[in-house]
C-alpha cells in the first residue's frame, strides 16, 4: 500500500560534497517499506521542477526514513538546499524491492554498488544482517569522493571491497573488475546490483558466465511513479516475448534473466 505524506518533516541532513542524506519523519511510509522500494518526492510547492523525483529508500529508522542522493540537476540541487525542520511531500513506498532469503544461506550475498547506487544497500545490508546472512559490499566510484559512505559502512562492521578508477581508495579500476577478480573465491553467491547502466550490464554478463542469481535495481526517468505515464519502460522478458514494462510498477528490481539487455543497446 502506498501513502502520501504531504507534510513530512526533515529531521536530519548530512552532506559530503555533491552527495546528501536526508532523514525524514514519515511513519506511514516507514512502516511499509522494504529494501529496494522507492519514494517519489515533490521538491517544491512551485512548478519548478514540475514532476516528483524518485529516490530509493536508503534506510529505515523506526518512524523515519532516509534517502541518499547525488546532485545531478535542478531537482536534486533544490533538495540539497533543504534544512532540518523543512517540510516535504513524499509518496511511497513504491514498486517491488529486492527479495530476501527466507533464512540465511551459506553462500554470501554480494551487494554491488556504483557511486550513488549505494543508496538502497544500507537498508538491504541491515535486513540481510538481521537474517544472519553473510554479505559483502562492493562499493566503487570514479574517485574517493564518490565513496562517502565507506567509513560509516566500515564502522558498522560490514565486509567492504572498495574500488576507485583513479586508485586513490581501494582497488584501482572498475567495481566489475574487482568483482571478476574476487569471484573465484566467493562463488557460489547471490548478487544484488545498483549503479550506472553500463555497470549493471557488465555485472549481468558476469552473473550469466558464473550462473549466479542476480537482482538489478533499474532506473528510468519517472513521470509519476505509479503506472500512469508510461515514461519508465524497460524491455522485460515474459516467456518467449519481450515487453516494454513499467519499472515503477513491476520493478524497479528485476532478476537478471528477465531483463532483455540486448534491446537496451
Ligand atoms: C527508482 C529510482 C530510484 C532512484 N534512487 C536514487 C537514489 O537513491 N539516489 C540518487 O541520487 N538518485 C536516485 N535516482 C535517480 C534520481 O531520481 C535522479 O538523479 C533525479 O530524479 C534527477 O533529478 P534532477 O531534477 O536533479 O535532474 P534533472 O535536471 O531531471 O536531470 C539531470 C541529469 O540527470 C539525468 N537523469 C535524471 N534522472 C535520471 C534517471 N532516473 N536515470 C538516469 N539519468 C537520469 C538527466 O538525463 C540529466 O542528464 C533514482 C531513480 C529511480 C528511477
Ligand atoms: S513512472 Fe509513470 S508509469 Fe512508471
Amino acid at each position: 500500500m502506498t501513502f502520501m505524506e504531504k507534510e513530512a518533516r526533515l529531521t536530519g541532513h548530512e552532506s559530503w560534497g555533491s552527495y546528501h542524506r536526508l532523514r525524514i519523519f514519515a511513519p506511514e511510509v516507514a512502516k511499509r517499506a522494504s529494501p529496494g522500494q522507492f519514494v517519489m518526492i515533490r521538491i517544491n510547492e512551485s512548478y519548478l521542477p514540475l514532476l516528483r523525483r524518485p529516490f530509493s529508500l536508503h534506510h529505515r529508522l523506526g518512524e523515519e526514513i532516509e534517502i541518499f542522493f547525488k546532485v545531478v540537476g535542478q531537482g536534486t540541487a533544490q533538495l540539497a538546499a533543504k534544512k532540518e525542520g523543512d517540510i516535504i511531500d513524499i509518496l511511497g513506498p513504491l514498486g517491488r524491492g529486492f527479495s530476501l532469503p527466507a533464512m540465511a544461506e551459506e553462500s554470501p550475498a554480494l551487494l554491488i554498488a556504483g557511486g550513488r547506487g549505494i543508496a538502497p544497500f544500507l537498508f538491504l545490508a541491515h535486513e540481510l544482517r538481521r537474517l544472519g546472512q553473510r554479505l559483502i559490499i562492493f562499493y566503487g566510484g570514479k574517485t574517493k569522493e564518490d565513496l562517502p559512505l565507506a567509513p560509516e559502512l566500515e564502522a558498522l562492521g560490514f565486509d567492504l571491497r572498495l574500488s576507485t578508477e583513479d586508485g586513490c581508495l581501494g582497488f584501482r579500476g572498475m567495481t566489475t573488475e574487482l568483482l571478476a577478480r574476487e569471484l573465484p573465491f566467493l562463488s557460489p553467491a547471490r548478487f544484488y546490483v545498483c549503479g550506472p547502466e553500463a555497470m549493471l550490464a557488465e555485472v549481468a554478463r558476469i552473473s550469466r558466465q558464473w550462473q549466479i542469481p542476480a537482482e538489478f535495481s533499474l532506473e528510468a526517468r519517472m513521470g509519476c511513479g505509479f503506472g500512469v505515464c508510461y515514461g519508465c519502460v524497460w524491455p522485460i522478458r515474459r516467456g518467449e516475448k519481450i515487453e516494454w514494462t513499467r519499472i515503477c510498477l513491476e520493478g524497479p528490481v528485476f532478476p537478471g534473466e528477465a531483463i532483455a539487455w540486448e534491446k537496451k543497446k
